[in-house]
């Protein structure tokens, strides 16, 4: 494993940082160091703790024409006793490597990511918020930076990690959801089941929609039938019928969240059911409709988990929910919240501490 080089002006940079905002937001601030790693010549090369800045990229970056790009989110917590811990951050080094592989690109061995973000989570320890709810938001990110036109994988990549205190994704309304009928977001055999920018680009268009039409987000459905629920792009979803949970069980064209698989945890362990299966959008409007189900939810590391309150169809159609505050859901949120938080006990290996430097 490659030691991350620390670069004193980074280190003079984030002695200097500090955010003052009772509204953090989700992005709005970011730290002024980052860290960098260079991949050539079939291998990781240097990782380095830099400060912040512009990079500057041939205009052939293959990135730049083939979206040859992947990213991770996670996120880090301050606990009472002031101590520093990331969320299940080997999901993440997990998820980065599967997504790499679909994408063409090199892995980052596990230890040398966790490595990579731990250093900068200690540097940056000053600037992990305390109020509950708030975290530092990680985003490491991967792309291709050959010269060329042509269409082949990068032998050439960039990996950098910035982060930013955040606050809450969702400015506090419950979701308001459209159902795209017409568009899909991805297909079998695709790449929806990767963190890559492609799936998050093909999803705009919609977006733009959604919002035109006074919704918050798209609810994607499957190529298909466009019939069976897939996911939010950003989020997954859960519905909750008759007194269980159900969420659209995993496959390829599904992003495989850890706030999902945290959910799911938590929920079987405080004895309630859950069934990853096919879920239809007609099943979950027709048992809104006949009162089985009062309750739904998104859930993603940056959303955490917002209730939804509402289903706009093609036809503008739409479908309220009778609980949309989300009991069910809000209960699972304060539980994962305290979790992070180190406000309650969480499951062995949840919670990964920051080593606390002296700089
Ligand atoms: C996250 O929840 O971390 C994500 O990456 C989704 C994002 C697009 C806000």
């Amino acid at each position: 494993m490659k030691k991350v080089e620390i670069h004193p002006d980074a280190v003079e940079r984030i002695k200097k940082f500090s955010v003052n905002d009772p509204q953090l937001g989700f992005g709005k601030y970011v730290c002024p160091i980052m860290v960098q790693a260079i991949y050539d010549n079939g291998e990781w090369k240097r990782f380095d703790l830099l400060p912040y800045g512009p990079l500057s990229l041939d205009p052939c970056a293959k990135v730049l024409h083939y979206g040859q790009e992947i990213f991770e989110g996670m996120k880090v917590f301050r606990h009472p006793d002031e101590s520093i811990h990331m969320f299940r951050p080997e999901m993440n080094a997990r998820r980065f490597n599967q997504s790499a592989r679909r994408l063409s690109m090199p892995e980052i061995p596990e230890d040398q990511f966790l490595h990579a973000c731990e250093v900068i989570c200690a540097y940056s320890k000053n600037a992990v918020p305390r109020r509950l709810g708030e975290s530092l938001y990680l985003r490491p990110f991967m792309i291709a930076t050959e010269v060329g036109m042509g269409i082949r994988p990068s032998k050439q990549f960039l990996f950098i990690i910035i982060a930013s205190p955040s606050g809450s994704y969702f400015s506090g309304e419950d979701v308001k959801v459209y159902i795209e009928r017409e568009e899909i977001r991805s297909a079998p055999g695709g790449i929806g089941f990767a963190k890559t920018g492609g799936n998050y680009a093909a999803s705009l268009s919609s977006y733009a929609k959604t919002i035109a039409l006074g919704c918050d987000q798209t609810m994607w459905l499957d190529a298909y039938e466009h019939k069976y629920i897939e996911e939010m792009s950003g989020m997954n979803f859960f519905a909750i019928i008759d007194g269980a949970l159900h969420t659209p069980e995993l496959c390829d064209t599904i992003l495989d969240g850890i706030t999902r698989k945290s959910i799911i945890d938590i929920a079987r362990s405080s004895g309630l059911q859950v069934h990853e299966r096919r879920i239809s959008i007609d099943e979950v409007l027709a048992a809104a409709k006949e009162d089985r189900c009062h309750e739904a939810f998104v859930c993603g590391t940056a959303a955490v988990i917002a209730p939804v309150a509402s289903f706009m169809d093609k036809d503008k159609s739409v479908v309220k929910l009778k609980e949309p505050h989300g009991k069910i859901g809000m209960q699972l949120r304060e539980k994962l919240i305290d979790m992070q938080s180190g406000r309650a006990p969480a499951p062995a290996g949840w919670l990964h501490s920051v080593p606390n430097l002296n700089f």
